[in-house]
């Protein structure tokens, strides 16, 4: 296999992880290929309500949409993937251009190619780029009034303070005066909670032993996957689920070549989802640099869209 920037950085992680000791790996690993579909047949899960609940929101609401919106926006797609979502929010809103961005140019292209078919009047100008930096927009929308759309509660995957920079890099790249739509998965029971992040059919243990079948495949390691439960806390503290991998069983094994060993019941910390209160959500996006101008949620309160407008900053009294 090439050694790619990729490559080094899992490797990386993935030996920090055993040889400091630190017992946590970035959630970004759990989406090669394989990660990827394992999440597409997630968010069709019945006790995965994210997905179904935040879709209905985009297709019930779309004329409040347009006229909190306006028309002839610059639709930014933070983290666009299969783009699947924002057909809803393009029908309802009648954009001047849409600018996906996502760091796998490959998977950018195709989602785009499929998005210009159902418009093909609408411009789509996609961007290959690490959204967790400030991006380059396309010259074609520099002057157009902007609204940025970041939807699944992706935003949830984020510890608090990296939350608030991804929020303010989100406001440099698309400047003041611009809008964003944002979804946030809500606080709700512990069991319903507990249950979408551990279901019935097993399949998001499938998505995080993934990632142990990712450092055998890629790292040249040799870790007994099955030696391992996948494991769906909810931390209060943290309003957030977490999720490990536990080791079953006293055991080592090598990854290239280094050995490692790791006790029975040991954790390893893959994943965070967080979830919000609604003042919990205003506040991080206020401390983003972002002003809350609206909020849809369903009957159940769920799950909660929100749009919100980069105002000039003000001295503070
Ligand atoms: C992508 N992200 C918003 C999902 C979530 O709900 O936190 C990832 C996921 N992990 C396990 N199930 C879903």
């Amino acid at each position: 296999m090439t050694t790619t920037l990729v490559d080094h950085t899992f490797r990386k992680d993935v030996k920090r992880c055993f040889e400091n000791q630190t017992y946590a790996i970035p959630a970004r690993w759990l989406y090669d290929l394989r990660g990827s579909e394992l999440f597409e047949d997630i968010t069709e899960l019945p006790e995965y309500y994210p997905t179904r609940t935040e879709t209905a929101l985009l297709k019930e609401n779309g004329s409040a949409f347009a006229s909190a919106v306006g028309p002839k926006r610059a639709v930014i797609e933070f983290g666009s993937g299969s783009s699947t979502k924002t057909p809803h929010l393009l029908k309802a809103i009648d954009p001047a251009a849409y600018v996906p961005i996502d760091i796998s140019g490959e998977f950018l292209e195709h989602s785009a190619s499929l998005l210009q078919q159902e418009f093909p009047d609408l411009p789509i100008h996609p961007v290959e780029a690490d959204f967790m930096k400030r991006v380059a927009l396309p010259e074609a929308v520099a002057d157009m009034p902007k609204l940025g759309f970041f939807p699944g509660s992706t935003i949830g995957n984020m510890i608090a303070r990296t939350s608030v920079d991804l929020l303010r890099f989100m406001r440099e790249t698309l400047g003041e005066g611009a809008q964003l739509l944002i979804g946030f998965d809500r606080i709700k029971e512990e069991q319903i909670l507990v249950d979408a992040y551990d279901d019935s059919a097993g399949v998001t243990a499938q998505f995080s032993l993934n990632l142990l079948h990712r450092i055998n495949r890629e790292l040249d390691g040799d870790i007994a996957v099955d030696q391992f439960r996948h494991v769906a806390v909810w931390s209060d503290i943290y309003a957030r689920i977490e999720i490990y991998l536990e080791a079953q069983s006293d055991m080592r094994f090598s990854i290239g070549e280094n050995l490692y060993a790791l006790s029975n019941g040991q954790r390893i910390h893959i994943e965070n989802s967080h979830k919000y209160g609604l003042r919990d959500a205003r506040l991080m996006l206020r401390a983003g640099g972002w002003t809350p101008l609206h909020e849809w949620s369903d009957e159940q309160d769920y799950f909660t869209l929100m749009l919100v407008e980069a105002h000039p900053y003000k001295h503070a009294p």
